[in-house]
């Protein structure tokens, strides 16, 4: 078999990656270790974990807010294994999605681990079938898996990482999460709302590290409310699990050691690019200090006809940035001129209220030395908050201080996932804090925020506040 361009690996970079070479008339193979495609992201990601979310919020929702509402429910009580059924049913549906467009973009789906024979060549060893895949072009997008620390066992059963977590057959009584970033928070919060206690075990000062210092400070303000405790600048030491216990020694900042008990501890620290049985040796690859494959500015390796994508590059380990690496290798290929635009890819953390950001921290801004103004507006002052009893949060606008061009918008609050978009179409068109404070937005919504954040960064104009 001949083809044009070979992708290896199928999540959000890859399967993409692999529909736009189609449309650009290349044919295009897709190999993928798994039965199902969709990778990390469809499997045990992305989708997964917003649907525990969901419904765990629903519970959350009806246990402390119905009544005030004027709704009065009795017997409420959480039935773990639907909730799980009910997200396997919405992985399977959105993996059948990625089939039905292999099928209709007429891409050929090759089953079992990829590895490279030559620079032209790679052999598919499944389950039932091997292939010999003779190819002109090819793109790695064979993304990452969970990090762990050297002194961990993972016992898959108690000491666990997100794959594990998204599949308790228990609520745990208490739950301890090493690592405060996005996955901690995230999954702490389905298992914190069906009423486990979660304690939440981070290295460094602050939540959520990545994004503006503001955002993990608020989110930590409201987790707590929901059965939450931190456990931060403390360093974990030693995990240790006996029966159905867990043990996490930790040490502080004064050098004390702290001790955890709990019945699971999530090991969320990271994830590390996935290169394992791929070959590499075979075409002269080699990867980095941090297990990432290099690639130059157009996403090339160091082999001419070779390409690599999403969490196996460097970069933020987002599905949505992997898809923007799968078009522009795509078209790269194809002779076009692509642009990726990094600063303005967004993050989005799924806790409620969900934190949204794009552009740069305020750090940045300070390291940098680039003059700034800061616009901000909480969502108490909002009467759409009120109306849906979301008034925690806020929105953070970043302008420069001279010419008032927005650099970085930064949410906590109800929504901020979808309305974080507006703030990507603002930078892209380089709009300042002005340009947005004089565009009508419908009343009453959330995104009025964003404008009176907007008016509070343009001479402290906000309105409502
Ligand atoms: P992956 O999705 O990891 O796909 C790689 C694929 O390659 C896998 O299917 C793997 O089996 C296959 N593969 C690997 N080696 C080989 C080989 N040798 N041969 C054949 N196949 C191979 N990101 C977001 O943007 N939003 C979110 O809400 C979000 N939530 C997340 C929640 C969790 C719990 C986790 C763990 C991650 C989440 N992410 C989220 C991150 C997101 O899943 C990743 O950034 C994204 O999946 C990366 O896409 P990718 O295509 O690079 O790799
Ligand atoms: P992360 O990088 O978001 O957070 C890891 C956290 O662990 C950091 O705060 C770090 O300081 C801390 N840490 C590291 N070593 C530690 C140690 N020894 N002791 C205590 N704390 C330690 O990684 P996470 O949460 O595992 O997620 C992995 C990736 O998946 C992220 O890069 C993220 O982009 C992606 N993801 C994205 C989601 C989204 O977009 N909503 C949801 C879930 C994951």
């Amino acid at each position: 078999m001949k083809y044009d361009v070979t992708v290896i690996g199928s999540g959000p970079g890859g399967y993409v990656a692999a529909i736009r070479c189609a449309q650009l008339g290349m044919k295009t193979a897709i190999i993928e270790k798994y039965n199902s495609l969709g990778g990390t992201c469809l499997n045990v990601g992305c989708i997964p974990s917003k649907a525990l979310l969901d419904s765990s919020e629903h519970f959350y929702n009806a246990k402390n807010h119905f009544k005030e509402h004027g709704i009065e429910l009795t017997n409420l009580k959480v039935n773990l294994r639907q909730m799980i059924k009910r997200k396997a049913e919405v992985v399977k549906q959105t993996v059948g999605g990625i089939d039905y467009l292999m099928k209709k973009n007429k891409i050929d789906v090759f089953h079992g681990l990829g590895s490279f024979i030559d620079k032209n060549t790679i052999s598919v060893a499944g389950e039932k079938e091997a292939h010999k895949i003779e190819t002109e072009k090819i793109i790695i997008a064979t993304g990452s898996k969970a990090a762990n620390l050297p002194f961990i066992k993972l016992d898959k059963k108690h000491i666990i990482t997100s794959t594990e977590a998204l599949e308790l057959t228990k609520v745990p009584k208490h739950l301890i999460v090493i690592g405060g970033g996005v996955i901690g928070v995230e999954l702490g919060s389905v298992y914190a709302r069906l009423g486990a206690k979660v304690s939440v075990v981070e290295f460094l000062d602050n939540l959520i590290p990545t994004m503006d210092k503001t955002m993990g400070k608020e989110l930590q303000k409201v987790l707590k409310k929901s059965g939450f405790d931190f456990y931060l600048k403390h360093k974990v030491t030693a995990v240790e699990a006996k029966g159905n216990n867990v043990k996490v020694t930790t040490e502080n900042s004064k050098g004390e050691s702290v001790e955890l008990n709990g019945d699971y501890c999530l090991v969320s620290i990271g994830r590390k690019p996935n290169t394992e049985g791929l070959g590499l040796e075979h075409v002269g690859l080699v990867t980095n200090k941090q297990g990432q494959i290099e690639v130059d500015d157009h996403l090339k390796t160091s082999a001419d006809n070779i390409y690599a994508i999403g969490d196996v590059v460097k970069g933020a380990m987002l599905a949505h940035k992997a898809e923007e690496e799968g078009v522009f290798v795509a078209e790269t290929i194809a002779g076009q001129k692509p642009h990726i635009n990094y600063l303005l890819i967004p993050g989005v953390v799924y806790t409620w209220p969900e934190v949204a950001s794009v552009g740069y921290t305020e750090e940045q801004l300070k390291e940098n030395e680039t003059p700034y103004k800061i616009g901000s507006f909480p969502f108490k002052a909002s009467g759409r908050a009120r109306a849906s009893m979301d008034t925690d949060g806020l929105i953070k606008v970043l302008a420069h201080k001279e010419t008032d061009e927005i650099l970085g918008v930064h949410m906590i609050g109800p929504r901020a996932a979808d309305m974080i978009a507006e703030a990507v179409v603002a930078m892209e068109y380089r709009a300042s804090a002005e340009d947005i404070a004089r565009m009508s937005h419908a009343h009453p919504t959330f995104t009025e925020a964003f404008k009176e954040a907007c008016l509070d960064a343009t001479d402290n104009r906000a309105l409502h506040i």
